[in-house]
Formats: C-alpha cells, structure tokens, sequence
C-alpha cells in the first residue's frame, strides 16, 4: 500500500530522473581532469536542463566540495530553476545536530545559495545514534535552510528510526538514496523499497548505470578503469547475456540505447534514477530514457535475467 505523498516533498516526484554530479571534480574513482572538463559537465548540466532534467545530486564530500562549488557557478549562468540536494558527510568528528546545521551552512556557501531543496545524511555513522542526526535534519528544515530532509543507504531499520524522528515534528522523511540498478537489486528484494512506498519516502536510485557496466561498452576485455573494474570486475564475465537482452528490448522500443533501458527499469520500479554524466552526449541519451515506458513483460523479462545478480 502506497502513502498518501505531503504535499511539502511533492516536488521529488516531479523528477522522473535527475543528474549525479560524484564526477565533478572526484580524481579517485572518476579521474576528473583527465578525459573531462569543468566545460564538458556544464555542457552535461545545460542539456540536462534543455532536457527537463532538473533535479541534480551532489555532496559535500564529491571532489572536497569541488561539485558543490562547480554547482554552485553552473547555477548563476542559468535562468532555469534547477532543485539541488545535497549531503552531509557523517566524519567521526561530527556528533551532535549542531553539526549539521554548520555542515550544511558550508555547503550553503560552496553552492551560492541560502537554502537546498533537499538535505541528506550520505551515510549512518557506526559511532552516532541515528537520532542525533535525524534532530539535526529537523533542525535544518525548521530554520528554513532545506525544503525537504532525507537520508542515504540507511536499511529499513536506520529509515524508520530517522523517520519517527522526524515525524515528531511533523517533518516528512523525504527520501532514502541507495544504490539500485538491475546489477543491485537489494533495495527491493530486502523489502527497504515497499517499505519507502509504504510510508511515502522517495526511493532515489544511485548508480542506476551500475557506473557505467549498464551502458553495453563495457565487458571483460574492456573493464572499466581505476577502481570500478575492482568493484563490478567478477561480474563482467556474466554480464553480456543482460546486455544483449537490454539491447533487444531498446529496438523494440524504438531505438532506445542500453543505458535508457537500464534507467527506464528504475522508474519502472518507482525509483527516482540519478545517473552521472560526463558529457553532453551521456547527459543527452540518459534524458532519453523517459517519456516512454517498458511493457509490463519486458520489466519481468529484465528481472529474470537480472535475478542472479543479487542473492
Ligand atoms: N549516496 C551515495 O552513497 C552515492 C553513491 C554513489 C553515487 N551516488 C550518486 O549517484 C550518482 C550516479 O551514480 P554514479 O555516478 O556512481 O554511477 P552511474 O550513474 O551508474 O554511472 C555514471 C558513469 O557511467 C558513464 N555513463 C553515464 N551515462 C552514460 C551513457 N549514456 N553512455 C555511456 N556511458 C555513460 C560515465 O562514466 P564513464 O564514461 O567513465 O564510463 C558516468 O560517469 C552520483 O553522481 C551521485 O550523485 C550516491
């Protein structure tokens, strides 16, 4: 059963996708300056938002805040409204709700702005009691400076604690940012994704292109570089079966690339996918994958290829 939606959050469902900005900026995973320019994400965000995508991701913690602050320039060259989210990074330092609030402020600077639209926690400290910042989310969004509060790659228990917080305030938990794409589907198979519908949290998709692997260019004689081949690197072996069937499944809607399919299956799901993009032509073909829908049966046909994936 699905929540009645709050009006205040309302606008997270608005969004059928969004942009990840992890990439600017970011040299460890992403190799940021080498391939990539500041010019090349900006071309990325201005299709982005040629293309209604509007709602970008990013955290203070991607690039050292270089993201925020790339953001942050990107946003005075632009008329179009753009809603920003972004994250407080839970450093071992960092224990009260006072802490938020300072962390968001510096966000706030960084990014040019006086309010987010929405605030996350990018992760649940193994040191803090998830309370402490669940109050300083409130906190935030009583003093005006985030529209909507969320939380990131919590389980179902973390999500509820954050919640019953929030809820004394009369604060609606927003979303719940997890890694989801048909490589991982733990979000729905743990029940955390009914459980979001349930009490009406937007489930926001991270790596919905499983960083990259959904997009067909990569396989075991291609691995993707740096650490991704670390991460997906025993998976490539099996992964082509899936891509052949994403491929199949794109012609039969119209010519639609292997990454549109990948991202049409998390709306599909419910999820709000926010794939990174490097370029204007990776931003340009991940708009495309909505204002279409994959049938009922090509969404069951990529759950049963995809099933082995995640136990
Ligand atoms: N909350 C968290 O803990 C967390 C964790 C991870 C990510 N996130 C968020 O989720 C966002 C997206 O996740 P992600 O960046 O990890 O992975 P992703 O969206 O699954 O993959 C992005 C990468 O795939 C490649 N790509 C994207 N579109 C493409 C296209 N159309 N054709 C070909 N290649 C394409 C690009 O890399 P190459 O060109 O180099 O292959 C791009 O950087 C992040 O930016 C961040 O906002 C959050």
């Amino acid at each position: 059963m699905s929540a009645e939606i709050s009006e205040s959050i309302r606008f997270l469902y608005e969004s059928e996708i969004g942009l990840g900005a992890w990439s600017w900026g970011d040299r460890m995973v992403w190799n940021y300056g080498k391939g990539y320019t500041d010019a090349d994400i900006e071309d990325g965000f201005k299709i982005s938002l040629e293309n209604h995508v509007n709602f970008v991701d990013t955290a203070e913690v991607y690039g050292n805040g270089r993201s925020e602050r790339l953001l942050g320039q990107f946003l005075k060259r632009t008329k179009t409204p753009v809603i920003v989210a972004t994250k407080f990074f839970p450093m071992p330092w960092r224990w009260t709700k006072a802490t938020v609030v300072r962390a968001l402020r510096h966000s706030l600077e960084r990014l040019g702005l006086e309010g987010v639209d929405l605030y996350q926690i990018h992760f649940p400290s193994p040191l803090v009691p998830i309370e402490n910042y669940a109050e300083g989310l409130a906190s935030v969004h009583k003093l005006g400076l985030a529209r909507a509060v969320g939380v990131s790659n919590y389980d179902k228990n973390q999500m509820q604690r954050a919640y019953t917080v929030l809820a004394k305030y009369d604060i609606p938990l927003a979303s719940n940012q997890v890694e989801f794409h048909l490589l991982n589907r733990s979000a729905e198979k743990s029940g955390l994704l009914a459980r979001c519908q349930e009490l009406g949290i937007r489930l926001i998709a991270y790596s919905p292109l499983a960083m990259g692997l959904l997009t067909g260019k990569y396989s075991s004689e291609n691995p993707p570089p740096g650490v991704r081949s670390g991460k997906y690197g025993s998976i490539l072996k099996d992964l082509q079966p899936l891509i052949r069937l994403m491929t199949d499944i794109g012609k039969d809607n119209g010519s639609k690339t292997t990454s549109q399919v990948a991202l049409n299956w998390c709306i599909c799901k419910g999820t709000l996918p926010i794939p990174g993009a490097k370029t204007v032509r990776q931003a340009e073909m991940n708009a495309g994958a909505v204002g279409w829908r994959l049938s009922e049966e090509q969404v069951r046909a990529l759950d049963v290829a995809s099933d082995r994936f995640t136990k």
